[in-house]
């Protein structure tokens, strides 16, 4: 296990009607508030006049910022940094999912410098030195940007996809109430599903690979996600399964399963290019990279990989060899994505072979635990294997 310094400093109102706690988490901060949200969401579930009441009765004086959209656009952190300087904005409550939130995490830290916040933040990568108080209302369950410190930003008109994180981001605390994930569409539940078990996977196919904690708890979770998914399908309002699903997504990515390991992210960075030029949900992209990039770096750690099999894609093992099992666990896993309906190529979202050789020469590629000298032209491997679901025979797996 590698050394490391852990913190994470966001409070957790989790349950439902959580809400009732938000008059008093604010009471700290000053009376001027920005809530952020997206394209009309909260307004059908009841959730923004729920907010509004409390806000009301708590005496706060709201501003808002809708209409962000999913892979939030830089344009919209800038009109809400115009707003929280007009207003003098004391803190920003983000009501939404990742996009939400992320949006408003440069909101809160474009507000506090006189640089542009793109250029400084996503694209240089500087020091963030402060930012303004931010809180959150989850209302689906996937990303982890509750409770972390990190956020996604897209410049459509260039094509980019950035991220950055800095400890100045954490949410002061996010409520989550599963039940305000009732509401969600068949297809955003099983993106953000899939986005939790990414994360989860970009951590636990990273070295070291001795015996650590941090795997261990990543395999609970992921059977957690797994079986809370499978419940859903026969029972969508299923309250411990929601509960579940949204408490293992916020762990998924809170710091945690990342302690004392070194993390890859390769996947995550060839969908961002996938977002950034066709504007795809990130869940959707992720289903058709991350199985095709493990299938590419397996090799390279085949115990570990044949350990996956087993453990979490319960593939039957006995009389294979490791590098059997191994390639059996990832096909198990594709083979999972494809049966909850997410895309698993590239023609399932609309992109062509042609486009392979653009997509990637944007994305940012770096040495990974298990592809030290990982190219471009690997990404292009890797993306030519997303034009087609290969199936292989195997015994056992996810689906029956
Ligand atoms: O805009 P509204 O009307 O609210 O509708 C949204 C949106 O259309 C809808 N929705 C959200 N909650 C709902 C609901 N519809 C019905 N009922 C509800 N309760 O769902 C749609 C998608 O929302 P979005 O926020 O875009 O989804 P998600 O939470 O998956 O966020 C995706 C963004 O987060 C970034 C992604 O790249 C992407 O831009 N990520 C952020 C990370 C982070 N901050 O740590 C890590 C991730 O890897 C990811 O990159
Ligand atoms: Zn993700």
């Amino acid at each position: 296990m590698n050394s490391f310094i852990f913190q994470n400093p966001t409070k957790i109102y989790f349950g439902e009607n959580a809400i009732r706690y938000l008059g008093d988490a604010l009471k700290p901060y000053g009376k001027n508030i920005l809530l952020t949200y997206g394209m009309g969401s909260i307004k059908k579930s009841g959730i923004y006049d729920a907010t509004m009441d409390i806000l009301k009765k708590s005496g706060k004086c709201v501003y808002e910022l809708s209409g962000i959209m999913p892979n939030p656009r830089k344009e919209k952190v800038y009109e809400g940094i115009h707003l929280c300087r007009k207003h003098k904005i004391d803190i920003i409550l983000a009501v939404g999912g990742g996009s939400v939130i992320d949006c408003s995490k440069f909101i809160a830290a474009g507000t506090k410098t006189d640089r542009d916040f793109w250029h400084a933040f996503l694209v240089n990568q500087e020091e963030c030195y402060d930012a303004l108080p931010l809180a959150s209302i989850l209302t689906l369950a996937g990303t982890g940007s509750e409770m972390n410190c990190g956020g996604v930003i897209s410049d459509f008109e260039n094509k980019l996809k950035l991220a950055y994180s800095n400890p100045l981001l954490y949410p002061k605390f996010s409520i989550l109430d599963p039940t305000y994930t009732y509401t969600l569409s068949h297809d955003q539940t099983t993106y953000g599903t899939i986005d939790a078990i990414s994360h989860i996977l970009e951590v636990y196919f990273s070295k070291p690979d001795d015996s650590n904690l941090s795997d261990d708890l990543a395999e609970a979770i992921l059977k957690n996600i797994i079986s809370s998914y499978f419940q859903l399908l026969s029972s969508s309002h299923d309250y411990t399964a929601k509960a579940n699903l949204m408490w293992c997504t916020s762990l998924a990515l809170n710091g945690l399963l990342s302690l004392g390991k070194e993390g890859d992210w390769m996947s995550h960075q060839i969908e961002h290019a996938l977002s950034a030029f066709y504007d795809i949900p990130h869940g959707a992209g992720l289903a058709i990279v991350h199985p095709n990039y493990l299938e590419f770096v397996y090799k390279s750690a085949i115990p570990k990989f044949a350990r996956f099999a087993r453990v979490v894609m319960g593939v039957k093992y006995k009389g294979k060899t490791d590098a059997e099992v191994a390639l059996d666990g990832i096909y198990a896993l594709k083979d999972f994505f494809r049966a909850i309906g997410a895309p698993t190529k590239l023609q399932d979202v609309n992109i062509s072979e042609s486009a392979i050789e653009m997509l990637a020469n944007t994305v940012i590629v770096y040495p990974t635990s298990y592809a030290k000298k990982f190219s471009k032209d690997d990404v292009k491997t890797i993306l030519h294997a997303c034009l087609e679901h290969k199936s292989r025979k195997y015994e056992g797996g996810l689906v029956p």
